[in-house]
């Protein structure tokens, strides 16, 4: 039977560092240069945190604007999702820091460790409770700093990632608009192919441990590519597929921004053209999982979405995860 009520969004944010990174600043630090980075990647800058800059801090920022737009008062949310893999510490979650940072003292608050797909499975989440209807107002936020867990002399990662926060509130909305389906999945076998191996109970951080740079970022760069072409598609397809919607009918396909080339794989495989895909991994880098919302803040100031536009988000990243969403633009154009 099909819930009376599902849930669409009330208002989007974003917040990214001032601070720029370019191609030609890279070149200063290892060996590279922007025409392979631009050529393999599609990235020309990305946005870098200060030392005083934080998820937490990033991600409070974004959920303020997130607010604003939906016109929701902080202390009317019922819940709060912090999608992030570069939280301020270890415990306690980067959702009570921002809980704290906006006063959002009714909100239940935790995080969501689904790396760069985390925003998909954020939404996901969030969307439950409100079909459920156990929660009204609900803030999901992607927030990640992993330029802070680069090695800045590994040119097969430090290229690529950049930092930011986006956030979006949710609220009920009719059942034929909102987020439409969703398609969630995990393969742990893959768990090594990008992760960060110090500073958990595994491998507890040492000054050896640090000199090892344990605290960064691993990635075996082609399995993690082979896999994302490979489940970008499927994802989106087993999607559309619960939403009884075929690839024709997506207005807007806006996925993970990692590499421009894994964009267009996915994009190929469900036939869509270029002016139905967004892009704006040029101007950010992968900003993990920040990256779906600040696209669909820079696709709304674009005007790429109006009521009614089927949208569909992919994420995919580290445990190996990945999801995908379906969305019916709930929202008039402002
Ligand atoms: O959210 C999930 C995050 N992770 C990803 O999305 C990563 C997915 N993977 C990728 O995007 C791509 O695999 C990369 C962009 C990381 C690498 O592109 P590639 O086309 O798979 O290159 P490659 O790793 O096969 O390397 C090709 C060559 C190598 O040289 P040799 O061995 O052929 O002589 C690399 O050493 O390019 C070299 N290379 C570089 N050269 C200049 C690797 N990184 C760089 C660099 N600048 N930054």
């Amino acid at each position: 039977m099909q819930s009376q009520v599902n849930a669409g969004f009330l208002g989007v944010g974003m917040a990214v560092p001032e601070r720029r990174l370019t191609n030609a600043d890279l070149e200063k630090l290892v060996d590279t240069n922007d025409e392979w980075i631009f050529s393999r990647t599609g990235i020309r800058e990305r946005r870098i945190t200060s030392s005083d800059e934080t998820s937490g801090t990033l991600g409070s920022l974004a959920a303020k604007r997130a607010l604003e737009d939906a016109r929701v008062a902080p202390e009317d949310l019922d819940l709060m999702i912090c999608a992030t893999s570069s939280g301020d510490y270890i415990w306690p979650a980067t959702a009570c820091i921002i809980q704290k940072a906006i006063g959002a003292n009714r909100a239940a608050a935790f995080d969501v460790g689904a790396a760069c797909s985390g925003f998909v499975f954020g939404l996901a989440t969030g969307a439950n409770f409100i079909r459920a209807g156990q929660a009204r107002r609900v803030l999901v936020i992607g927030a990640d700093t992993l330029t802070k867990h680069l090695n800045w002399q590994d040119r097969n990662t430090c290229i690529l990632f950049g930092d930011g926060a986006s956030a979006a509130v949710l609220g009920p909305c009719a059942p034929d608009e909102g987020i439409m389906a969703t398609s969630l999945g995990t393969d742990g076998n893959g768990l090594e192919q990008i992760y960060l191996p110090g500073g958990g109970t595994r491998n507890p951080l040492t000054a050896e441990g640090i000199n090892q740079r344990l605290n960064c970022l691993v990635m075996r760069g082609a399995e993690v590519y082979k896999f994302a072409v490979r489940i970008m598609g499927n994802a989106c397809l087993d999607a559309l597929c619960r939403a009884q919607l075929t690839p024709r009918e997506v207005d807007l396909f806006i996925p993970h921004q990692a590499n421009i080339r894994i964009i267009n794989a996915a994009a190929e495989r469900m036939g869509l053209t270029s002016e139905r895909v967004f892009v704006n991994v040029d101007k950010y880098g992968n900003t993990s999982a920040a990256s779906i919302g600040i696209a669909l803040v820079e696709a709304l100031e674009q005007k790429r979405l109006h009521r009614g536009s089927v949208l569909v988000t992919v994420g995919f990243g580290a445990g190996l995860t990945w999801g995908a969403n379906v969305i019916r633009w709930n929202r008039d154009e402002a």
